[in-house]
């Protein structure tokens, strides 16, 4: 019970990343708060949540946009009292070269990777400093770390939540909030099966970077996440941790 006690929200928890790292951390004993803008998602981690006996509620929101941000936050507050961990994690990707991406597409993605972040560490920082501190865990990837082809908004936006994360870390480390992130490798979640179901981008051509040759079930995400929200990683803070099968080593 490594989260025992502890009150986590979850973007994008409806999916992926964020359902896995939610059933996970609740196993732990934390309390999870899914916020999705996709309510049949949220609600099935919900459902999936009870099912394993633990507590959550979903909370349907849009992480581009402040005034979800605070309504959340204060149902979060109201229902569990405080903000204990944050997992901002919601994101997409685009996949297409730099003189095909519209100033909309260019616009949105950022708004929803990078600006979405920026929303959840504002106002969780905002109540984290009145209970004493907590943990934030952004989701980068390896493509904030490595360039990857035809993904110049992801990756732009994936570097960006690094040295986002470094920076806040920087700013409350004396405050007792500690900021880290996480640079998954290829996962096999629902958005990148449906990358590939469309031919967007060939599996050879993501997992010849692989040194293990293969994807990442998003619950092997969902562990190192575990791990940075946990007392374990005490005396970590903006720190960028690849969880990627050797992709960014070589
Ligand atoms: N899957 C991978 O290979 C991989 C690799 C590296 C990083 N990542 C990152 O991990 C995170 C999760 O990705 P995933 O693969 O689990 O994707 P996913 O599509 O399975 O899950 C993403 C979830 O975010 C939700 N969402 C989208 N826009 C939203 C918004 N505006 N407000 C609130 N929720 C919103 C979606 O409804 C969905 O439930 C993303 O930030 C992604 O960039 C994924």
């Amino acid at each position: 019970m490594r989260l025992k006690g502890k009150v986590m929200m979850v973007t994008g928890g409806g999916s992926g990343i964020g359902q896995a790292a939610a059933l996970r951390c609740a196993k732990e004993g934390a309390k999870i708060v899914v916020m999705d803008i996709v309510e049949a998602g949220g609600r099935e981690t919900v459902n999936a949540l009870k099912s394993q006996g633990s507590v959550g509620v979903f909370i349907k929101a849009d992480v581009t946009q402040e005034a979800d941000w605070i309504a959340a936050m204060d149902e979060t507050e109201r229902r569990y009292g405080r903000i204990d961990v944050l997992f901002n994690n919601a994101g997409s990707n685009l996949s297409k070269p730099v003189t095909e991406v519209t100033v909309g597409e260019w616009d949105s993605l950022i708004a929803l990777n990078l600006k979405g972040v920026f929303l959840g560490a504002k106002h969780a920082i905002i109540r984290m400093l009145k209970t004493g501190g907590g943990s934030i865990i952004n989701t980068s990837s390896s493509f904030g770390v490595i360039a990857f082809p035809k993904m110049p908004a992801y990756c732009a936006s994936k570097g960006g939540i690094i040295m986002l994360t470094r920076q806040l870390a920087l700013d409350y480390a004396k405050q007792n909030i500690r900021v880290n992130c996480i640079c998954p490798g290829p996962t096999l979640t629902p958005r990148v099966k449906a990358h590939f179901s469309k031919g967007d981008v060939s599996s050879d051509s993501v997992l010849g970077g692989v040194p293990m040759g293969r994807f990442a079930e998003p619950e092997e995400i969902a562990g190192p996440v575990l791990f940075l929200a946990s007392d374990d990683a005490s005396y970590m803070t903006g720190a960028a941790l690849v969880v990627d099968g050797g992709q960014t080593m070589h």
